[in-house]
């Protein structure tokens, strides 16, 4: 590497990747502190009714047990449901660990053993018994179809389905060309690499909490408010992240406990979840798809109707976005979305990748494919007839949409074109080969985010902001971004996150961070740069006299005249000349009022799938993806590209392997871990091929970026789908699709 490069779109490896690969990264319940003590939650075994009597006798006479809380006993906390609200959750009651004896849905948590280890808090909780007043409960969502109803109050940044436009109903009728069909998406469960947990460590009322969380923010409001503390008291910590996705983004319950505890004994405590104990918790809810499609003699949509009804619980309406993106994506004249919600006494759903998307992108990139088929047209060319060349839901242009050059780009090194329309042609040994492809679809947001950069006096730089790295690899396109704003080296720059002392950032989610984070440190870098420069006047001989910040570059440890690179002064001579310890500077970003009023901001992605289908097992593998991806400017293609292939390979999981099944007679999730919930391996995985079409894009983001982390895993589901029936003529429309759904005849 030429030391002048820069690093700013440069494939550079991760600088947070030797502490993980070590294991000197501390996760939030590997930060020990003398006394130590450790929680185990005991789960409710009903799904619904309320505890009768809970008897802890036999748990707190074992040796080591400290103690045992539960509704009966645990010390003061807030009782307004309202307290309990986060910065992201849906609106409802949020729960209210150990409130009080109401269960709302099986493996609550309703006690919690606090002991010396933890493996005697697990014994000693095993010693507790509880009796229940069970009421009949209602898990089953394919049951609860008839009493789906529209959400009573909007979730905070989840638009209402855009429309109705014109008469669809009339349209589809007339259509020459239809199709119709219901598609389902199983519940899926969160299996992030690190489990939940959070150790607190207690210091004379004052708390520092080591937290799984997406946004350090986050934990810090609710534990106050929860609580009754003083921000001051209270400090979150989450600097490395083992896996996010969602499930982070929402404070949860082995928080609100550890902290409980640690109040309540004057201890330090640590409560962390076991993997079983991940799943009465955030899922992506089952959603069932109703989608029809007309379309008249040329291709062109004439009418679409798409509506998803979602599971929620009993206590929260969570909602995300599945509808909208179908007439965003093809804008037909006449279309009616529609979104329900069937409650069941079922924990509350939550985020996951993209929440939404990939469920209503599925139905509808199914749909097409089949109106293609019934049109005898290459599904590639019926997309592009019918591609928005605008946002028709919000009457707005797109600030860039290069998805046209990721369908050309895309079937080109997919090799598109080999495809056989007729499906079951190809043959290779026992099994049966197929092609296919979807449309992806994701926002591009910026959120406000602050961060500061501080130079010392021996040249190095350190940038800060409270936003988190859940694996994404903001880390280090932070540092490249701050090292290119100052001209040094990756090694000269330190990046601090997740630390709810720094300057203020929302959770890392909604593919936002790079966007927004990005260009705070960048904003942060350039004000410092310019208080840099003003100080040069006191070095000897005054080098950059009269030069402003447009006039010179920063530059290898320099800042040099542009005009004249003999004129410098290395920014350690800067800052002694100046008798500097520390400059620094802070600047927040915020979402431009005029994009937002004017331009609609999305991603883009173009998704091809080989699938590869054993006609005497079922099983369908998927050889090869193509996803060719439209995002704005790509900060640093290695940490994208990983980003692209981590949603794909969820993709794959989606499309074949992952869903919770439900024991309707006990109302739980049965396959709680995971050897029955079946996620990716690596023998799942063949070939990924990830490609980023040229966009750019000056509107969205001061730096031009749109963010990735989400846009990977929509579509690919359904390119797979459409591969699969390509291969064998069959068209499944319930995820996941599974060898025993494959060998059904
Ligand atoms: Mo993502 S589901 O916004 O963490």
């Amino acid at each position: 590497m030429l030391r002048n490069d820069p690093h700013v779109g440069a494939p550079r490896s991760r600088v947070d990747g030797p502490a993980k690969v070590t294991g000197a990264a501390p996760y939030a319940a590997e930060f020990n502190t003398p006394g130590l003590l450790h929680g185990y939650v005991v789960g409710s075994a009903i799904a619904k009714g309320k505890i009768a009597s809970i008897d802890v006798a036999a748990a707190e006479a074992l040796p080591g047990v400290v103690a045992v809380f539960s509704h009966k006993k645990r010390p003061a906390g807030a009782w307004r449901a309202a307290k309990y609200r986060d910065d992201v959750g849906p609106p409802g009651k949020p729960l209210r660990p150990l409130y009080n004896a109401d269960i709302h849905y099986s493996g609550q948590p309703i006690a919690l053993v606090v002991a010396e280890s933890f493996e005697i808090a697990r014994y000693a909780a095993s010693l507790v018994k509880v009796s229940y007043r069970a009421e009949a409960h209602d898990t089953d969502f394919r049951a609860s179809r008839g009493r789906a109803a529209n959400p009573s109050r909007k979730r905070n940044g989840i638009p209402a389905p855009a429309g109705p436009e014109g008469d669809a109903e009339k349209a589809q009728r007339a259509a020459p060309f239809k199709i119709a069909g219901e598609y389902r998406i199983a519940t899926e469960h969160h299996n992030p690499m690190e489990p939940h947990a959070t150790t607190v460590v207690y210091d004379g009322g004052k708390l520092t909490i080591h937290d799984k969380i997406q946004g350090v923010t986050n934990s810090l409001g609710y534990v106050t408010r929860v609580f009754g503390l003083r921000e001051e008291d209270v400090r979150v910590f989450s600097p490395f992240v083992g896996g996010g996705f969602g499930s982070g983004l929402r404070p949860h319950h082995q928080l609100f406990l550890a902290v409980m505890a640690a109040l309540g004994l004057k201890r330090s405590v640590r409560v962390e979840l076991t993997r079983d104990q991940m799943f009465p918790f955030v899922h992506r809810p089952e959603t069932l798809n109703l989608v029809s499609l007309g379309a008249d003699h040329d291709g062109r949509l004439a009418a679409m109707r798409h509506e998803a009804i979602g599971a929620t619980s009993r206590i929260e309406e969570h909602q995300e976005a599945v509808v909208n993106w179908s007439s965003l994506l093809y804008a037909p004249p006449a279309f009616d979305l529609g979104y329900k919600l069937a409650p069941l006494d079922i924990p509350t759903p939550g985020d996951m990748r993209a929440p939404g998307a990939p469920l209503g992108v599925f139905a509808i990139e199914s749909a097409m494919d089949e109106l293609a088929e019934a049109m005898g047209m290459d599904p590639l060319a019926l997309r592009l007839r019918n591609y928005a060349e605008r946002d028709e839901n919000e009457d707005a242009p797109f600030t860039s949409k290069e998805l046209r050059a990721c369908y050309q780009v895309g079937a080109e090194r997919f090799g598109w074109s080999r495809r056989n329309p007729v499906p079951g042609s190809l043959r290779e040994g026992r099994e049966r080969v197929g092609l296919g492809m979807a449309t992806g679809v994701w926002d591009a947001q910026v959120t406000t985010t602050s961060a500061r950069a501080v130079l010392d006096a021996g040249g190095r730089l350190e940038v800060a902001t409270a936003t988190a790295d859940i694996g994404t690899g903001t880390y280090t396109i932070l540092t490249q971004i701050a090292a290119d704003a100052l001209g040094l080296e990756l090694e000269e720059v330190t990046t601090n996150l997740a630390d709810s002392t720094l300057p203020k950032a929302p959770v890392q989610g909604g593919s936002w961070t790079a966007a927004s984070a990005g260009a705070a440190v960048q904003a942060a870098c350039r004000a410092l740069a310019k208080r840099l420069l003003s100080q040069a006047g006191a070095v000897p001989g005054k080098p950059l006299a009269g030069l402003s910040i447009d006039d010179v570059r920063f530059v290898g440890g320099r800042i040099e005249s542009r005009e004249d690179p003999a004129k410098s002064a290395t920014l350690k001579a800067i800052m002694a000349a100046a008798e500097l310890d520390r400059l620094e500077a802070e600047e927040t970003v915020r979402p431009n009022p005029l994009t937002l009023a004017r331009y609609s901001s999305y991603t883009h992605s173009a998704v091809f799938a080989e699938v590869r289908v054993d006609d005497e097992l079922g099983q369908v593998r998927v050889t090869r993806i193509v996803s060719a991806i439209a995002a704005g400017r790509i900060l640093n293609p290695k940490t994208a590209r990983s980003q692209i292939i981590g949603g794909v390979v969820w993709g794959i999981g989606m499309s074949l392997h992952e869903e919770t099944l439900t024991d309707h007679k006990l109302g739980r999730f049965m396959n709680h871990n995971l050897a029955e919930y079946h996620v990716p391996a690596n023998a799942d995985i063949h070939d990924i091929d990830v490609i980023f079409v040229d966009e750019r894009d000056e509107r969205t983001s001061p730096m031009g970026v749109k963010g990735l982390g989400e846009i990977g895993i929509v579509g690919t589901a359904a390119a797979i789908a459409n591969a699969i029936h390509n291969a064998t003529g069959r068209r499944f429309r319930s995820l996941p699709i599974t060898p025993d759904k494959v060998m059904r005849p």
